[in-house]
Parts: C-alpha cells; sequence; structure tokens
C-alpha cells in the first residue's frame, strides 16, 4: 500500500460539535441527575450513564434521559456468556439508548449474539412505535465495545492475563475483531485512537474519554488531551465529566468545549 493510500488518523465524520460532545453523568443519585440533564440537555450530543448511577437509580435514569429529549450513552460494558449479553441487549435497546457498550474480551460468539439481538430487539421496536402511532422515531442504537481498560498496564496484561501480545497491538487487534463481529466502534483513549482509525478505517465510531480543555485541571486523570487534540488524532466523539459537571457555570462550560470542536475556540 502506497503511503498516500493510507487512511488518515483524524477521519472526522460529518457531526457537529454539539454531537461530538458526551457528557458523563457521574453522580450518585437521581435528583442530581435529573439536574444535569434539564440544565444541558440543549447544549450536548448525549448523556453517558456509567455502572454507578444505573445500579443506584435503575431504568428511571433512561426515562429522565429519553423525556428531557437527551440521547442516552448506556456505558454498561456487557461481558458474559452469548445467550445472557444478548439477553440484557434486547433489555437495554427497549429502553432507547443512542449508544451502548461491551467488552471485546467477551470474544467472537458473545460480540456477535450481541449485535444480533440489537438488531432484533430494535425490529420489535419499531414495530411498538408504529402500533402507538407516531412521534419521535426510534434510533438505532449504536453499540461499541472496549477492547483494554485503559486502566490496564501493559503488564497486567501479560503477566496476570497471561496475553501474549503487546498492549499496543492488542488494542487495534481487538478493535478490529469487534468490527468483524458487526460492532459499530469502540471507546478508546486518544493515545489509541489513532492506530485504530488505520486499523478500522474511517467508518468506525471512536469514543474517546480523558478529555481536558486547556482551561480546565486535571483531577485523577494521568493521560489527557484537548477535545480539538482528541478529534484530530481520530476520535469521534469525546466522554467530558467533571470540567463541565464540576464547572461554576455548566452551560457555559459545555458551549466552550462544543466551540472547541468546531474550530471556533
Ligand atoms: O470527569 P472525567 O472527564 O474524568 O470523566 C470521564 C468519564 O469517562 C468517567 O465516566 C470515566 O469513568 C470514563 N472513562 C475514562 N477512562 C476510560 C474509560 C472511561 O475516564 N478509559
Amino acid at each position: 500500500m502506497q503511503k498516500q493510500d493510507l487512511p488518515t488518523a483524524a477521519a472526522p465524520r460529518a457531526l457537529s460539535g454539539k454531537d461530538r460532545l458526551i457528557v458523563a453523568l457521574d453522580v450518585p443519585t437521581m435528583p442530581e441527575a435529573r439536574a444535569l440533564i434539564k440544565e444541558l440537555a440543549g447544549e450536548v450530543g448525549m448523556f453517558k450513564v456509567g455502572l454507578e448511577l444505573f445500579t443506584a437509580c435503575g431504568i428511571e435514569i433512561f426515562e429522565a434521559v429519553n423525556e428531557a429529549g437527551g440521547r442516552l450513552f448506556f456505558d454498561g460494558k456487557f461481558h458474559d456468556i452469548p445467550n445472557t449479553v444478548a439477553g440484557a441487549c434486547k433489555a437495554v435497546v427497549m429502553n432507547k439508548p443512542a449508544l451502548f457498550n461491551l467488552h471485546a474480551l467477551g470474544g467472537r460468539r458473545m460480540m456477535q449474539a450481541a449485535v444480533a439481538a440489537r438488531d432484533e430487539a430494535f425490529e420489535v421496536l419499531k414495530e411498538k412505535h408504529a402500533r402507538a402511532g407516531g412521534g419521535r422515531p426510534p434510533e438505532k442504537p449504536t453499540l461499541i465495545a472496549v477492547t483494554v481498560l485503559t486502566s490496564m498496564s501493559a503488564q497486567a496484561l501479560a503477566e496476570d492475563l497471561k496475553i501474549s501480545l503487546p498492549l499496543d497491538q492488542m488494542v487495534p487487534y481487538l478493535a478490529s475483531v469487534a468490527q468483524e463481529c458487526g460492532l459499530d466502534g469502540v471507546v478508546a483513549s486518544a493515545q489509541e485512537a489513532s492506530s485504530i482509525r488505520l486499523a478500522c478505517g474511517p467508518g468506525f465510531l471512536i469514543v474517546t474519554p480523558g478529555i481536558r480543555p486547556s482551561w480546565s485541571g486535571a483531577d485523577d486523570q494521568a493521560r489527557i488531551v484537548t477535545p480539538q487534540d482528541a478529534i484530530a488524532g481520530g476520535a469521534d466523539m469525546i466522554v467530558v465529566g467533571r470540567p463541565i459537571t464540576k464547572a461554576k457555570d455548566r452551560v457555559e462550560a459545555a458551549r466552550k468545549i462544543v466551540a472547541e470542536l468546531e474550530g471556533r475556540a
């Protein structure tokens, strides 16, 4: 392959800055989550609900996002036998997420079962919507994979899990297996995004956390990049938590990030 034929690392989709921004609802209670959703529903593309909030609040949190007209990323990271993951995927789809995820380390059969279950449940959802007679049509949920958790070091991968492939090869390898199984993308750090983009091409969604605008602190994140650098490095969407949720003016913080994503800052 000639060098000029290689896909570039930065393969931005035609998304607005708002569509690229996912806010992490990392709060433990429904009232706190509702306050964030109310304030930010018009400003951001999606709300990420993780295991902490979901385990505390159940599907009430999905309903709160949907009722506010927001889009939901359920960061449930499924990893179980294929039949169980398929059942979980069906249940999630009926709650209308825009995006949800699983662990690629669950294997090919699990990922294939998840894709089939997502597709089957979406058909049921569409029929249900048609029977109910209109309203906003449901959006087909995008299913993405976690490759290797960024908390897992190269040493832990080799010594604890006895995985012989080096971490920097394991991540794009698992991303390409996920793609072969029909998944739509991955969650990946900014450092991993370009190798995944090269392995999986421009149509594969890359969602990147660990983002810090130049005006905010790092908190406990060790390897951070700015919104603009994440997109330049190959990310399609970014996950931002504390720089928005802990800001004095959360709407202003979200707007500043959207402006940066659109090259207006
Ligand atoms: O507050 P902050 O912007 O650091 O939040 C980032 C969000 O992205 C959190 O919900 C965190 O759990 C999640 N995340 C991450 N790094 C990963 C995977 C997920 O920060 N590798």
